[in-house]
């Protein structure tokens, strides 16, 4: 089938590249002129694995083309997807000006009878509001809200595999259209009317957000309490009806969906005069996870001016270079204007550091970062630090300490090595084999403070 995309972000370009592999001649539309000259040289704007060898393979195989010109991606099909950002506006309302100008362009190219497909997070209501546009501008275009699940990281394998698939339609020709595409993913295909469907976008991205706040808290209790987070949070997750997914204590979340969904349901729920009470808890607990960290690292080194802190991950979470509402982010910022000295690593997210913070100085590898450290902090989970050598670690710090800001499987190396090593909600262990008496006594008397 042809199919038309509008947008190249991350869902944008990721559907264009999916839906070019399951063989459909897909035209993807970027009015980003820096963007797309970057994406056609096969190179990505951001970090996702396995995205650019599939981008380059649809158009090495003439199934994917990419374009600024959005009438061209939208006039040769029957079925567009619009796949734009829709950024935090005012109040936390997202600013839909990319999607009406996705829409307008649809208006003035698009065929009659054309199914238009929006994949942008937007607020309930906007399939009618798009719906009306095009009406306006004298189209019989049929609409549906199809809002994604794809997790940067993993974005391949969520498209290809996914929990369900979602067709906010009252339209029949819309519907089947759609389900024909999507019937090869052999996975459940829910179709709701339009509101409901954008409204599952919202409290999914809610629900998940509110696990982590969750748990957040628990840890908080945890620590005073003497209670292992992790563990609870696996006993927990043993009970199918709970989950173990999205139970990891820590700095709390980020990125450019979760933060900003919460701020946009909390929006529409003012609107109608209602008052958000857990949305708004879970942002408060979200936000002050941070302060929490900044708090347990000044104790743990006997205060901030002066101490070097080896910072391991910067982006939002592990596998993307992401940096938007990065908590690790947002963590140095502080510590760096409370006069500690940082070094700091990611696998992926250098280069958008150095844009985003242009003071913080960014080390090749992590163990550079970790020359001459009073402590390791981890701040993003990603898999590359659960395989260092704790060891070599070790004879390059200043001071053996890790604190945890994520719960990275590192702690039995790291004391292994020596390390003493704190974790989200209490996990605290020591160095197996060079004793307590190792540790200075700033971190005995920390852990009677941060632990109860
Ligand atoms: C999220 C949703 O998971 C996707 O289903 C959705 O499609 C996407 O938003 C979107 O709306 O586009 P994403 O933003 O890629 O995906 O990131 P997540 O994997 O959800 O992680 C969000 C944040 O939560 C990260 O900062 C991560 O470190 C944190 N997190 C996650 C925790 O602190 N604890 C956990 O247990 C899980």
């Amino acid at each position: 089938m042809n199919i038309g995309v509008i947008g190249a972000g991350y869902v944008g370009l990721t559907f264009s590249a999916c839906l070019a592999k399951m063989g459909h001649r897909v035209i993807c539309a970027e009015k980003d002129r820096d963007r797309l000259a970057t994406i056609k040289e096969g190179i990505l704007p951001f970090y996702e694995p396995g995205l650019a060898e599939l981008v380059a393979t649809g158009v090495r195989q003439g199934n994917l083309s990419l374009t600024d010109d959005l009438k061209a991606a939208v006039g040769h099909a029957p079925l567009v997807f619009i796949a734009v950002g829709t950024p935090s506006g005012t109040n936390g309302e997202p600013d839909l000006t990319a999607l009406e100008e996705a829409v307008d362009a649809i208006v003035s190219a698009a065929n009659d009878d054309q199914v238009v497909a929006i994949k942008s997070t937007v607020p309930v209501g906007t399939s009618e509001h798009v719906s009306t546009m095009l009406a306006r501008g004298g189209r019989s275009a049929h609409v549906a809200a199809n809002p994604e699940f794809l997790r940067e990281g993993s974005v391949i394998d969520d498209f290809f595999h996914p929990y369900r698939v979602l067709i906010g339609t009252t339209d029949a020709a819309a519907a089947r259209l759609l389900s024909t595409v999507y019937h090869p993913l052999a996975c459940p295909i829910l179709v709701t009317d339009p509101r409901t469907a954008e409204m599952i976008k919202y409290a999914s991205n809610a629900f998940l957000a509110t696990k982590i706040s969750f748990i957040n808290e628990i840890a908080m209790i945890c620590e005073r309490a003497h209670a292992d987070v992790a563990e609870v949070a696996a006993g927990m997750g043993a009970d199918p009806r709970i989950g173990q997914a999205f139970l990891k204590a820590g700095i709390g979340f980020g990125g450019s969906c979760l933060p900003k969904d919460l701020r946009a349901l909390g929006a529409l729920a003012r609107r109608y005069a209602l008052t958000p009470s857990i949305l708004d808890a879970v942002i408060q607990v979200n936000d002050a996870q941070r302060q929490r960290f900044i708090e347990r690292v000044e104790i743990l080194l006997d205060g901030l001016p002066g101490k070097t802190l080896a910072v391991f991950g910067l982006a939002f979470k592990g596998g993307t270079s992401d940096l938007r509402e990065s908590p690790a982010l947002a963590i140095v910022d502080r510590v760096l204007t409370a006069g500690a000295i940082v070094r700091a690593f990611d696998p992926a997210a250098e280069e958008a550091a150095k844009r985003a913070l242009p003071v913080l100085h960014c080390c090749p590898d992590a163990y550079e970062a970790a020359e001459g450290a009073d402590a390791i902090l981890i701040l993003t989970e990603w898999p590359e630090f659960e395989a260092l050598d704790w060891g070599r670690l070790r004879g390059l710090v200043r001071r053996p300490v890790v604190i945890d800001g994520r719960g990275v499987q590192v702690a039995s190396p790291a004391t292994r090595a020596g390390f003493a090593y704190f974790g989200p909600g209490g996990a605290i262990a020591h160095p197996r084999s060079s004793g307590a008496s190792e540790r200075p006594h700033a971190f005995r008397s920390a852990e009677r403070t941060t632990s109860g």
